[in-house]
């Protein structure tokens, strides 16, 4: 099976082109290289054989030259939720027109497409309704998990506007010109080759900042780092595409929502002694009290329906995903240096 891995440079990308070049697939990919840290992941999968092209996903000119595909997995977005507010036309033209472009390929090709999609198409409004019992975050048992049954409607940032809307348009193709689509709305994700920043990819910024004994801050929310998050590890992410690559014949036209769920959460200050722990170092935070109207002080995910669907469940737990974290950062640090 010949498959495209759109964002194929990214963390994400990078990981699935590679666990799934690894287990027989024949990989391509398609990234711009714009993200910090793309060019380190393009040497791996230069290494392994799989072929990027440096294409924007605004182009469709030039993705229509593209070879045929079986299946597109669509890993491209600008993801960071804060660029979203200041650059509206890029996030817009990347996550939106990009989804478009693709979907016109795959209609032009008869092929079907795996979708990444968010736990940011959630309104913020409803993850705020957990802070209504005025306790600390992190303190609060777990009780809300998001579902696939969960409300939609209300602002959300612009980036997870143009996730929702790429789902739609996903659906809307299907409907139209008979496509099959697998749509995964995951929660936080990390692991290896993630290269993180303070609004996206917040874990493996952490470890980082611990390991070279950087300072760092609590933002929003008082500045208590309370902010609660599920973290899936990428590994359990890769193992779950390729079984809905092998029954994609059986199980089409399906959404989900992914995250490390109950088995994988962690406050900021939770995850801060956690790094303490496995780094064996300590850091200086300073707080800034101020919220970005774009944060969300929590999101924990149900897992119900992906794991009833394909019997798949997360088997990484935060601590693992933090010690791969650091065992990759720390076999790479003088590389690495330069892309964080
Ligand atoms: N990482 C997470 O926690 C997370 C959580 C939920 C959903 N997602 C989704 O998963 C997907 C992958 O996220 P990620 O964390 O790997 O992000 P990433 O930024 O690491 O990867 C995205 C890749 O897309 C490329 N890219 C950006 N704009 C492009 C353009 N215009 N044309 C071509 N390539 C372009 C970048 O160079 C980068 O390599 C995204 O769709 C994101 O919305 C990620």
């Amino acid at each position: 099976m010949k498959i495209l891995v759109t964002g194929g440079c990214g963390f994400v990308g990078t990981n699935i082109s590679l666990y799934l070049n690894s287990r027989g697939f024949k990989i391509q990919s398609l990234d711009n290289l714009s993200r910090k840290g793309s060019k380190y992941n393009l040497n791996l999968l230069k290494k392994n054989n799989i072929k990027n092209y440096k294409i924007d996903i605004y182009d469709y000119k030039k993705i229509k030259k593209l070879p045929k595909y079986d299946l597109i997995i669509d890993c491209c977005a600008e993801a960071a939720v804060e660029v979203s507010r200041k650059d509206i036309d890029k996030v817009i033209n990347t996550n939106f027109i990009g989804t478009l472009n693709i979907l016109k390929k795959i209609q032009k090709d008869n092929s079907k497409i795996i979708f990444l999609s968010t736990s940011r198409i959630f309104p913020i409004s409803e993850t705020n309704k957990v802070l209504k019992s005025k306790k600390i975050i992190s303190k609060l048992p777990i009780k809300k998990l998001f579902s696939e049954k969960d409300i939609i409607e209300g602002p959300k940032t612009i980036y997870g506007l143009t996730k929702l809307s790429s789902e739609m348009l996903i659906e809307e193709f299907s409907y139209a010109f008979n496509l099959k689509y697998i749509i995964n709305r995951c929660g936080v994700i990390s692991g290896p080759l993630q290269f993180g920043k303070q609004d996206q990819g917040f874990l493996s910024l952490w470890v980082w900042k611990h390991i070279n004994r950087d300072k760092m801050k609590y933002i929003g929310y008082g500045g208590n780092g309370h902010q609660l998050r599920d973290v899936l590890h990428i590994d359990d992410l890769c193992e779950l595409i390729f079984i809905q690559i092998k029954k994609f014949n059986k199980i089409y036209n399906k959404l989900f929502t992914v995250g490390g769920s109950k088995r994988s959460y962690t406050s900021l200050v939770e995850l801060t002694k956690i790094c303490e722990k496995i780094t064996k170092n300590k850091i200086k935070f300073s707080k800034i009290s101020k919220t970005s109207i774009y944060d969300i002080p929590y999101y924990v995910t149900n897992n119900n329906l992906v794991t009833k669907t394909y019997n798949w469940r997360p088997k990484k737990n935060i601590n693992k995903i933090v010690k791969d974290v650091f065992d990759w950062l720390t076999k790479n640090k003088k590389t690495l240096n330069k892309y964080f």
